[in-house]
């Protein structure tokens, strides 16, 4: 039994995240003062906005290494594990800015182009699932570069407070699936099939897998799950107090379980092209005065 199908479960639950729940951008926002050696109050503002709202913003002062910086922050608040993604580059941590490589280009996220509402690795196999990640700003674009991002707790709370088969359909376990990904005959990613709220093992948090883009991306033919797929991409579109909206400049960073999040297209200044750095991790961020602290 667990919130999906346990009613009074589910309203403890609900009653918790509602009660919790941020809406002002400000105080997510924890200034670190050295990355190298959080402070416990640092540590613990980190950890409970993770724990309640799956999402803490940060900002630095100017490093000399800020790859090194970040990696220091996420192992401190419990992100020790990192994806082994096709272009991350030493230390885990991935370098999301444009890219005039075709293979690279071919994927969004290392272009200028917006990206639309997604978890990140929605198309991983289970035992790679990616359960948090951090994003850093090196350097912002010239504009645009906007990240949007909502707790996908939250969307799944207000989508079951609308409409209880909503819900119920987007747990189905083939709601969702992404055909394999191949290169040149060479499997890359094998097909990934599954719901797109589910409860996370062995975390057993509800965790969302999600993207908004069609393109190649098989959704489960019942009419239950298209009239789902409407109203969760309707609930997206309009901003509610939980939606947060934001350009991260230069030293700003985001720690997440893995939260639904887009970007808006950008314009690169030459000089200073955009550049961020993001970790991805097959753990969550520790919760506050956890058995983990
Ligand atoms: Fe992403």
């Amino acid at each position: 039994m667990s919130i999906l199908d346990n009613t009074d479960d589910y309203q403890f639950w609900r009653d918790e995240k509602l009660s919790n729940a941020q809406s002002n951008i400000e105080d997510c926002l924890v200034e670190i003062r050295n990355p190298q050696a959080l402070s416990k109050a640092e540590k613990d503002k980190i950890q409970q906005l993770c724990c309640t709202n799956n999402f803490a913003l940060f900002a630095i002062k100017t490093q000399d290494d800020y790859a090194q910086a970040v990696v220091q922050i996420n192992r401190q608040v419990g992100l020790l594990d990192y994806d082994q993604h096709l272009y991350a580059q030493s230390n885990g941590l991935a370098h999301i800015k444009q890219s005039d490589k075709q293979e690279r280009s071919e994927f969004i996220p290392y272009t200028d182009k917006a990206i639309g509402w997604h978890t990140d690795g929605y198309y991983n196999a289970v035992d790679n699932r990616v359960r948090a990640f951090s994003l850093f700003c090196v350097s912002p674009a010239a504009t645009g570069g906007v990240n949007q991002w909502i707790d996908p707790q939250m969307v799944y709370l207000l989508l079951r407070e609308n409409n209880v088969d909503v819900v119920k359909a987007l747990t189905h376990p083939q709601a969702m699936s992404i055909p394999e990904h191949e290169v040149d005959g060479q499997v890359r990613r094998a097909k990934s099939t599954g719901a797109i709220f589910l409860i996370d093992e062995p975390s057993a948090e509800l965790y969302m897998r999600y993207t908004q883009r069609k393109k190649n991306i098989e959704f489960l033919d019942s009419s239950e799950v298209k009239q789902a797929m409407t109203l969760l991409d309707d609930l997206l579109k309009i901003p509610t107090p939980h939606h947060f909206e934001h350009t991260m400049n230069t030293n700003q960073g985001l720690i997440c379980n893995n939260i639904l999040h887009n970007r808006s297209a950008f314009v690169d200044d030459p000089q200073h092209p955009r550049l961020l750095l993001r970790g991805r991790y097959s753990n969550r961020v520790c919760c506050y005065n956890s058995k983990h602290d």
